[in-house]
């Protein structure tokens, strides 16, 4: 279930070519930017059509049994792509369990949940866009709800050229509308030569972040979003992190098992972890420095890492459609 990396961090520090800079050596080797483009989902080109009806989509409360939530209620792409929440709430106003992830470049996490239980984990099979529809309605009313506007007709026949209308080809369109959500950040052009892009105290950040194993679970471009880690590694949080479906005592290292939030944009994506109990960033970081590595960070240590992830914050024009 859990892959480490064992050395590598180490392996990348020690044995860095002797070239101008061997922190941007070790972070192309452990992080590497964002890809520009993202040009398929489950196999599928990402055509413009496809993606201006996902849009749209993603805008429109009719989507929802009572006609007032969107995607968008949830995931607000002016800010960070959450909702700010400790925990989501639905359309009848009743609060869920879990603090809601970003859609900003989700589309290259590997895994999309926080629950990293098996039992969680077969639930999930249907991926994140299926699971957010259902939080708005079941498949059959949304469609017919969707048949009835007539400007929709043309958006599905431009993407889906003669064929019908399916729940499939709704999570399909809004697939390809997430995966145009990428966020390039100063880290990135950082990473691609640009000096000047991150500050000392970011840079030290990256170097503190790889030298103190941060980057043995938060990995890749995405930093994190690949696999699932036990929380509380080294010492179980206490249940002033735990969501309300969490109990004080009587969990293993084993049932408490999160996937590596992904740290793209993670400065605007407050409250932090799956229970949303984290309400800044430094605090998240000092929970995660103790709890996962056993070694606290001096206060500086602590501003430096946070100066590195606050590089991780992009930027993304997004204009709301005029629905149909
Ligand atoms: C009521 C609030 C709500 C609505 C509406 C909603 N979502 Fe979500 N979304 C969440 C929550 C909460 C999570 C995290 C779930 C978890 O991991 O348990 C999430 C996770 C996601 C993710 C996973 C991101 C990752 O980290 O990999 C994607 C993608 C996503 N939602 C897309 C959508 C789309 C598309 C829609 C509209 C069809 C939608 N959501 C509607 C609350 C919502
Ligand atoms: C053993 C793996 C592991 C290590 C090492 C680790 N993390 Fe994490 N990190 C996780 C997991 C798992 C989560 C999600 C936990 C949860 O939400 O309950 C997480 C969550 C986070 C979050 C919260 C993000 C959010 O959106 O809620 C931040 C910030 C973070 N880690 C930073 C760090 C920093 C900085 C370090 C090094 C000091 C570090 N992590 C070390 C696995 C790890």
């Amino acid at each position: 279930m859990q892959r480490l990396i064992p050395g590598l961090a180490m392996t990348m520090a020690l044995a860095g070519p002797a070239v101008a800079d061997p922190l941007r050596d070790m972070a192309l080797g452990l992080f590497g930017p964002l890809p520009d483009a993202v040009t398929e989902v489950e196999g599928v080109p990402v055509t413009p059509a496809l993606v201006d009806l996902g849009r749209v989509l993603f805008f429109d409360p009719r989507l929802s049994a009572q006609g007032q939530l969107s995607c968008a209620g949830c995931h607000d792409l002016a800010s960070g792509g959450d909702d700010g929440r400790v925990v989501m709430v639905g359309q009848d106003g009743t609060e869920g369990l879990r603090n809601t992830s970003t859609v900003l470049n989700a589309v290259l996490n590997d895994v999309h949940f926080w629950d990293g239980r098996e039992a969680d984990r077969a639930l999930q099979a249907g991926g994140p866009v299926r699971a957010g529809l259902a939080l708005l309605d079941a498949p059959e009313p949304m469609l017919a709800r969707l048949q009835a506007v007539p400007g929709y007709g043309d958006l599905f026949l431009a993407a889906f050229p003669g064929e019908p209308i399916t729940a499939d080809s709704l999570a399909l369109a809004l697939e390809a509308f997430a995966a145009t959500l990428l966020t390039p950040a100063p880290f990135d052009a950082w990473l691609k030569g640009d000096d000047s892009a991150l500050s000392a105290e970011a840079k030290a950040g990256v170097q503190l972040f790889n030298d103190r194993g941060c980057s043995l679970c938060h990995y890749g471009p995405m930093l994190g979003g690949a696999d699932y880690y036990p929380l509380g590694l080294v010492e179980l949080p206490g249940i002033d992190i735990k969501a309300a479906d969490e109990s004080a005592a009587g969990e293993g290292v084993d049932e408490f098992v999160f996937r590596t939030a992904p740290l793209r944009n993670v400065a605007l994506t407050a409250p932090y972890f799956h229970s949303g109990k984290v309400a800044d960033l430094a605090g998240a970081v000092d929970v995660m420095a103790a709890g996962q590595l056993g070694s606290p960070l001096a206060p500086e240590e602590t501003a430096q890492i946070v100066a590195f992830l606050d590089s991780l914050t992009g930027s993304l024009e997004i204009t709301p459609p005029v629905l149909p």
